[in-house]
Protein backbone atom coordinates (compact mmCIF):
# COMPACT_ATOMS: atom_id res chain seq x y z
CA UNK A 1 0.00 0.00 0.00
CA UNK A 2 1.06 3.45 -0.88
CA UNK A 3 1.36 5.49 2.01
CA UNK A 4 -0.44 8.84 1.35
CA UNK A 5 2.04 12.15 1.55
CA UNK A 6 0.31 15.66 1.93
CA UNK A 7 2.88 18.53 1.38
CA UNK A 8 2.46 22.14 2.22
CA UNK A 9 3.93 24.37 -0.58
CA UNK A 10 3.77 27.64 1.37
CA UNK A 11 5.21 29.65 -1.72
CA UNK A 12 6.31 33.89 -1.06
CA UNK A 13 3.51 34.69 1.76
CA UNK A 14 3.94 36.12 5.32
CA UNK A 15 6.80 36.70 7.63
CA UNK A 16 9.06 34.96 9.83
CA UNK A 17 6.77 35.08 12.83
CA UNK A 18 3.91 34.01 10.26
CA UNK A 19 5.71 31.10 9.21
CA UNK A 20 6.57 29.85 13.21
CA UNK A 21 3.23 30.75 14.26
CA UNK A 22 1.56 28.40 11.47
CA UNK A 23 4.60 25.57 12.56
CA UNK A 24 3.30 26.38 16.19
CA UNK A 25 -0.51 25.73 14.99
CA UNK A 26 0.07 22.76 13.11
CA UNK A 27 1.94 20.84 15.21
CA UNK A 28 -0.83 20.90 17.58
CA UNK A 29 -3.48 20.11 15.14
CA UNK A 30 -1.51 16.98 13.03
CA UNK A 31 -2.70 13.93 14.64
CA UNK A 32 0.26 11.99 16.05
CA UNK A 33 0.25 8.30 14.16
CA UNK A 34 -1.75 9.34 11.42
CA UNK A 35 -1.48 7.24 8.21
CA UNK A 36 -0.52 10.03 5.81
CA UNK A 37 3.25 11.65 5.74
CA UNK A 38 3.26 15.07 5.95
CA UNK A 39 5.89 17.70 4.20
CA UNK A 40 6.44 21.79 4.66
CA UNK A 41 7.98 23.69 1.67
CA UNK A 42 8.64 27.41 3.32
CA UNK A 43 10.32 29.83 1.53
CA UNK A 44 14.02 28.99 1.31
CA UNK A 45 14.85 31.74 4.49
CA UNK A 46 12.67 29.99 6.46
CA UNK A 47 13.33 26.18 5.95
CA UNK A 48 16.42 26.21 8.81
CA UNK A 49 13.79 27.34 11.67
CA UNK A 50 11.08 25.27 10.14
CA UNK A 51 13.63 22.45 10.74
CA UNK A 52 13.97 23.40 14.33
CA UNK A 53 10.69 22.95 14.91
CA UNK A 54 9.53 19.93 13.24
CA UNK A 55 12.59 18.33 14.28
CA UNK A 56 10.78 16.28 17.26
CA UNK A 57 7.48 15.39 14.99
CA UNK A 58 7.62 13.27 11.63
CA UNK A 59 7.15 15.93 9.67
CA UNK A 60 9.36 16.59 6.92
CA UNK A 61 11.11 19.63 5.47
CA UNK A 62 11.43 20.14 1.69
CA UNK A 63 12.70 23.32 -0.50
CA UNK A 64 10.00 24.71 -3.25
CA UNK A 65 13.16 24.51 -5.88
CA UNK A 66 17.01 23.84 -6.02
CA UNK A 67 19.72 24.96 -8.63
CA UNK A 68 20.46 22.63 -11.19
CA UNK A 69 24.42 22.38 -10.49
CA UNK A 70 26.26 21.20 -7.60
CA UNK A 71 27.91 24.18 -6.43
CA UNK A 72 29.37 27.22 -7.53
CA UNK A 73 29.04 31.12 -8.70
CA UNK A 74 25.29 30.76 -9.41
CA UNK A 75 24.03 34.33 -7.79
CA UNK A 76 20.74 33.62 -5.88
CA UNK A 77 20.78 30.17 -6.43
CA UNK A 78 20.74 26.94 -3.77
CA UNK A 79 22.14 23.70 -3.83
CA UNK A 80 20.64 20.11 -2.74
CA UNK A 81 23.73 19.89 -0.82
CA UNK A 82 22.74 22.89 0.97
CA UNK A 83 18.77 22.10 1.22
CA UNK A 84 19.96 18.37 3.03
CA UNK A 85 22.21 20.08 5.37
CA UNK A 86 18.93 22.49 6.49
CA UNK A 87 17.26 19.27 7.33
CA UNK A 88 15.22 18.70 3.76
CA UNK A 89 14.10 15.63 2.58
CA UNK A 90 12.63 16.45 -0.29
CA UNK A 91 12.70 19.15 -2.78
CA UNK A 92 9.67 20.59 -5.23
CA UNK A 93 10.89 20.59 -9.02
CA UNK A 94 8.78 21.97 -11.76
CA UNK A 95 6.53 23.54 -10.24
CA UNK A 96 4.29 25.38 -12.68
CA UNK A 97 5.05 28.59 -11.17
CA UNK A 98 8.83 27.73 -11.90
CA UNK A 99 8.38 26.78 -15.39
CA UNK A 100 5.85 29.62 -16.57
CA UNK A 101 7.33 32.13 -14.44
CA UNK A 102 10.20 31.56 -14.60
CA UNK A 103 10.70 29.54 -17.94
CA UNK A 104 12.24 26.83 -16.53
CA UNK A 105 12.55 24.21 -19.43
CA UNK A 106 11.81 20.51 -19.66
CA UNK A 107 15.51 19.77 -19.87
CA UNK A 108 16.36 22.21 -16.76
CA UNK A 109 13.79 20.90 -14.70
CA UNK A 110 15.11 17.15 -15.88
CA UNK A 111 19.13 18.34 -14.48
CA UNK A 112 17.06 19.96 -11.46
CA UNK A 113 15.47 16.11 -10.71
CA UNK A 114 19.17 14.82 -11.06
CA UNK A 115 20.75 17.19 -8.89
CA UNK A 116 18.43 16.48 -6.24
CA UNK A 117 18.43 13.09 -6.16
CA UNK A 118 22.52 13.11 -6.40
CA UNK A 119 22.25 15.07 -3.27
CA UNK A 120 20.31 12.79 -1.42
CA UNK A 121 17.04 14.37 -1.43
CA UNK A 122 13.32 13.09 -2.77
CA UNK A 123 12.45 15.26 -5.85
CA UNK A 124 8.49 15.85 -5.92
CA UNK A 125 8.58 16.04 -9.75
CA UNK A 126 5.18 18.60 -10.72
CA UNK A 127 3.55 18.02 -14.42
CA UNK A 128 0.27 19.30 -15.14
CA UNK A 129 -1.25 21.26 -18.28
CA UNK A 130 -2.34 24.81 -18.68
CA UNK A 131 -6.01 25.57 -19.60
CA UNK A 132 -5.25 26.34 -22.97
CA UNK A 133 -4.02 22.83 -23.44
CA UNK A 134 -6.51 20.92 -21.97
CA UNK A 135 -9.49 22.44 -24.33
CA UNK A 136 -6.92 21.54 -27.22
CA UNK A 137 -7.04 17.86 -25.89
CA UNK A 138 -3.26 17.83 -24.99
CA UNK A 139 -3.08 17.30 -21.54
CA UNK A 140 -1.75 13.66 -22.02
CA UNK A 141 0.95 14.79 -24.65
CA UNK A 142 2.13 17.57 -22.30
CA UNK A 143 2.31 15.63 -19.23
CA UNK A 144 4.22 12.67 -21.30
CA UNK A 145 6.15 14.95 -22.62
CA UNK A 146 7.18 16.65 -19.27
CA UNK A 147 7.64 12.49 -17.94
CA UNK A 148 9.61 11.99 -20.39
CA UNK A 149 12.02 14.53 -20.42
CA UNK A 150 13.38 13.57 -16.65
CA UNK A 151 12.64 9.39 -17.77
CA UNK A 152 15.09 10.57 -21.33
CA UNK A 153 17.94 11.38 -18.61
CA UNK A 154 16.84 9.34 -15.28
CA UNK A 155 15.57 6.23 -16.31
CA UNK A 156 12.74 4.64 -14.72
CA UNK A 157 14.66 3.67 -11.87
CA UNK A 158 15.15 7.11 -10.47
CA UNK A 159 11.12 7.22 -10.25
CA UNK A 160 11.53 4.43 -7.00
CA UNK A 161 12.68 7.37 -4.74
CA UNK A 162 11.07 10.11 -6.38
CA UNK A 163 6.73 11.76 -5.80
CA UNK A 164 5.15 12.74 -8.70
CA UNK A 165 2.71 15.59 -8.58
CA UNK A 166 -0.28 15.81 -11.53
CA UNK A 167 -0.85 19.98 -11.06
CA UNK A 168 -2.92 21.05 -13.72
CA UNK A 169 -2.20 24.78 -13.83
CA UNK A 170 -5.75 26.10 -14.86
CA UNK A 171 -6.43 24.62 -11.03
CA UNK A 172 -3.24 26.45 -9.01
CA UNK A 173 -4.37 29.26 -7.08
CA UNK A 174 -7.91 29.93 -8.87
CA UNK A 175 -10.27 28.10 -6.43
CA UNK A 176 -11.35 26.01 -9.04
CA UNK A 177 -9.78 22.17 -8.48
CA UNK A 178 -9.68 19.45 -11.40
CA UNK A 179 -12.80 17.18 -10.49
CA UNK A 180 -11.88 13.63 -8.71
CA UNK A 181 -12.37 11.71 -12.14
CA UNK A 182 -10.55 14.20 -14.26
CA UNK A 183 -7.61 13.79 -11.85
CA UNK A 184 -8.14 10.19 -11.34
CA UNK A 185 -7.95 10.00 -15.56
CA UNK A 186 -4.63 11.37 -15.56
CA UNK A 187 -3.21 10.03 -12.33
CA UNK A 188 -3.95 6.74 -14.26
CA UNK A 189 -2.82 7.43 -17.24
CA UNK A 190 1.00 8.38 -15.64
CA UNK A 191 0.82 5.40 -13.54
CA UNK A 192 0.32 3.35 -16.66
CA UNK A 193 2.74 4.67 -18.04
CA UNK A 194 5.67 3.88 -15.51
CA UNK A 195 3.65 0.48 -15.27
CA UNK A 196 4.90 0.06 -19.02
CA UNK A 197 8.22 0.85 -18.13
CA UNK A 198 8.65 -1.11 -14.17
CA UNK A 199 5.64 -2.61 -12.53
CA UNK A 200 6.96 -2.29 -9.24
CA UNK A 201 7.57 0.97 -9.31
CA UNK A 202 4.64 2.38 -10.57
CA UNK A 203 2.62 0.67 -7.35
CA UNK A 204 4.97 2.13 -5.05
CA UNK A 205 5.44 5.54 -6.30
CA UNK A 206 3.36 8.04 -4.69
CA UNK A 207 1.31 10.64 -7.51
CA UNK A 208 -0.10 13.93 -5.59
CA UNK A 209 -2.57 16.06 -7.11
CA UNK A 210 -2.31 19.50 -6.80
CA UNK A 211 -4.39 22.75 -7.43
CA UNK A 212 -7.48 24.35 -5.43
CA UNK A 213 -6.84 21.53 -2.68
CA UNK A 214 -9.13 22.35 -0.08
CA UNK A 215 -10.27 20.62 3.41
CA UNK A 216 -14.07 20.56 1.53
CA UNK A 217 -12.85 18.66 -1.33
CA UNK A 218 -9.73 16.82 0.04
CA UNK A 219 -11.34 13.42 1.02
CA UNK A 220 -12.89 13.16 -2.28
CA UNK A 221 -9.97 13.22 -4.15
CA UNK A 222 -8.10 11.64 -1.93
CA UNK A 223 -9.99 8.67 -2.30
CA UNK A 224 -9.87 7.99 -5.67
CA UNK A 225 -6.95 4.62 -6.10
CA UNK A 226 -4.32 6.58 -7.85
CA UNK A 227 -4.78 9.83 -6.26
CA UNK A 228 -2.00 9.30 -3.17
CA UNK A 229 -2.49 12.65 -1.42
CA UNK A 230 -1.76 16.40 -2.31
CA UNK A 231 0.23 19.27 -2.81
CA UNK A 232 -1.21 22.10 -1.19
CA UNK A 233 -0.52 25.66 -1.97
CA UNK A 234 -3.23 28.47 -0.68
CA UNK A 235 -5.13 26.13 1.79
CA UNK A 236 -1.63 25.33 3.77
CA UNK A 237 -1.34 28.78 4.40
CA UNK A 238 -4.06 27.88 7.63
CA UNK A 239 -3.03 25.61 9.66
CA UNK A 240 -6.66 24.27 10.87
CA UNK A 241 -7.27 23.71 7.15
CA UNK A 242 -4.22 22.41 5.93
CA UNK A 243 -4.66 19.71 9.22
CA UNK A 244 -7.91 18.60 7.99
CA UNK A 245 -6.47 17.88 4.42
CA UNK A 246 -3.84 16.05 6.11
CA UNK A 247 -6.30 13.71 7.99
CA UNK A 248 -8.10 13.39 5.37
CA UNK A 249 -5.86 11.66 3.68
CA UNK A 250 -5.14 9.38 6.74
P1 LIG B 1 -3.01 25.87 -4.64
O1 LIG B 1 -1.50 25.66 -5.10
O2 LIG B 1 -3.34 24.78 -3.64
O3 LIG B 1 -3.02 27.25 -4.01
O4 LIG B 1 -3.86 25.77 -5.85
C1 LIG B 1 -0.99 24.37 -5.34
C2 LIG B 1 0.46 24.44 -5.73
O5 LIG B 1 0.86 25.43 -6.34
O6 LIG B 1 1.24 23.53 -5.44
Amino acid sequence: MRRPLVAGNWKMHGSRADNATLVHGLLDLLQPGARADVLLCPPFVYLWETGRLVKDSDVALGGQSVCAEAQGAFTGEVSGAMLRDVGCRYVLVGHSERRQVYGESDSLVARKFVAAQASGLVPVLCVGETLDEREAGRTSSVVDRQLDAVLAVTGVGALGSAVIAYEPVWAIGTGRNATPDQAQEVHEAIRAKVAALDGTIADSVRILYGGSVKASNARELFAMPDIDGGLVGGASLKADEFAQICAAAG
